[in-house]
């Protein structure tokens, strides 16, 4: 394969930083400040195969050499080989976990990844506060946000095992749910999902409404349990009732713990810090996340990153706002998955858990709707209203209340999807959404008689 590849120095503050990059170009006036500048693509300096070094060329503040380099691909070149997607490939852990013990041993490709950052223009920020977006809503697998990354690791272990089936467990409208359901099936297994819903309606068909479309679609069994009887046996019980059945009849099921959440499921976000290392790495003005700001479901998402932070070199601050139980509850929890890994750290000392739950999990006020409006009009960017609505929401009023604390900060939020359950909520956001009219056709312009052609 034949690749083209820049060698450039940046040059900035008498430092000189080499870095260098592949593309695939046909002619070289393709170059253009566009590739160099908003790519994130960069390369860690690897070894050059052979290279033949063409004349330099100088562009604004860079050099750029261009290389003609004849090498093979090998797994971390940024042009990724074909048809990686759905494969089962080998992991090494970034340098800076590699003392985690146990590590995984391999990870399927499932996600559409690196997930892009970009600056989001909140309003009413304090004093020279940067919000960055992560948009890990935009992962892949159908909309299944940061689910993606813990599947990866989960279903390498499925599969290592021999699973021919998948159980997980979680609300009527879990994301992780129907995340497992669609990876499950791109992996040719079957999945089996408990789902917690209320007393009055765990008889009923659940219908077709968000996540539950999709479950239903890729063929996902479904099981409903009523609330109650899930507070009363709990969710470890529950799937291993499940479990057992599944067994007495032949089956080779798998159990994922509620939220993807152990500490397998933990090194999908350990992986996300060492993306987000590679993608600041691109990034000329040295940009640096003082924080990061998440939503706290069921623990692993947070407990990934916090340890990540930690280890490696972001070193920023990760705050949790929690939507379902209490900061307690998480930073113990929190602590298992940390201790589960032989991490040698207190979750207290490397992650704030926030309370941003209101009125419950799931039940979001009126004021939060319209505050997801508001963000989807002024942004573009859509929040779903029972994770990332709940902790942007919970972010931005203690900025307001403590507007000190986050001034001059720059903050990378993690958009961790959950979309379809926008769909759960149509009736209360309808009220906020009113903007629409008959279109006016004066009298004067001219009909066609008949029907007309629609396109
Ligand atoms: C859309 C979305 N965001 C955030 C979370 C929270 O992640 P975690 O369960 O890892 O705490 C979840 C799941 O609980 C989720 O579905």
């Amino acid at each position: 394969m034949q690749l083209t590849k820049f060698i450039y120095f940046l040059i900035e503050e008498n430092k000189i930083e080499v870095q260098w990059r592949s593309y695939q170009i046909q002619e070289q006036n393709e170059l253009n400040s566009e590739m160099l500048c908003s790519s994130n693509s960069f390369l860690n300096l690897n070894p050059i195969v052979s290279s033949s070094i063409n004349k330099p060329l100088i562009f604004r503040s860079l050099r750029i050499i261009k290389f003609t380099v004849s090498a093979k691909m090998d797994q971390n070149d940024a042009a990724a080989p074909p048809f990686t997607f759905l494969t089962r490939k080998p992991y090494t852990p970034p340098s800076w976990a590699s003392h985690l013990n146990p590590l995984p041993s391999h990870a399927f490709s499932l996600g559409h990844l690196p997930t892009p950052i970009h600056k989001w223009n909140l309003p009413n920020l304090p004093n020279n506060t940067e919000v960055w977006l992560k948009r890990d809503d935009i992962s892949g697998m159908q909309l299944s946000g940061n689910k993606v990354r813990k599947l990866e690791f989960l279903m390498a272990d499925a599969v290592a095992q021999g699973a021919d089936c998948i159980i997980t467990i979680g609300g009527i409208q879990s994301n992780h749910c129907r995340a497992t359901a669609v990876a499950a099936k791109y992996l040719n297994l079957d999945c089996y999902l408990i789902l917690r819903t209320s007393k009055i309606l765990v008889d009923e068909d659940p219908g077709l409404t968000g996540n539950l479309l999709v479950e239903r679609l890729v063929g996902a069994h479904i099981e409903l349990i009523s609330k109650e009887e899930y507070a009363k046996v709990g969710s470890v019980t529950l799937t291993d009732i499940l479990k057992e059945k599944l067994l007495k009849e032949g089956r080779r099921p798998y159990v994922i713990p509620v939220g993807g959440s152990n500490s397998l499921g933990t090194w999908g976000y350990i992986e996300a810090i060492r993306e987000i290392e590679q993608q600041l790495q691109t990034v000329h003005n040295q940009l640096k996340f003082d924080d990061i700001v998440v939503a706290c479901g069921s623990g692993g998402t947070i407990a990934g990153l916090s340890l990540g932070s930690w280890l490696g070199t972001l070193k920023a601050k990760v705050h949790a706002f929690s939507v379902c139980d209490d900061p307690d509850y998480f930073y113990d929890f929190t602590q298992g998955l940390l201790d589960g890994l032989n991490a040698g750290v207190s979750s207290r000392d490397i992650v704030n858990v926030q309370n941003a739950k209101g009125l419950g999990y799931a039940i979001t006020t009126s004021e939060e709707l319209k505050f997801v409006k508001e963000i989807a009009a002024a942004t573009g960017v859509v929040l779903d209203p029972v994770y990332s609505g709940k902790a942007a929401y919970g972010m931005l009023k203690d900025m307001a209340e403590n507007p000190k604390k986050w001034e001059g900060r720059k903050i990378l939020f993690i958009h961790t999807g959950g979309l379809l359950g926008l769909f759960d909520k149509v009736d209360q956001m309808a009220p906020l959404v009113t903007n629409w009219r008959r279109m006016d056709v004066h009298e004067s312009v001219p009909r066609e008689d008949g029907i007309g052609k629609m396109f």
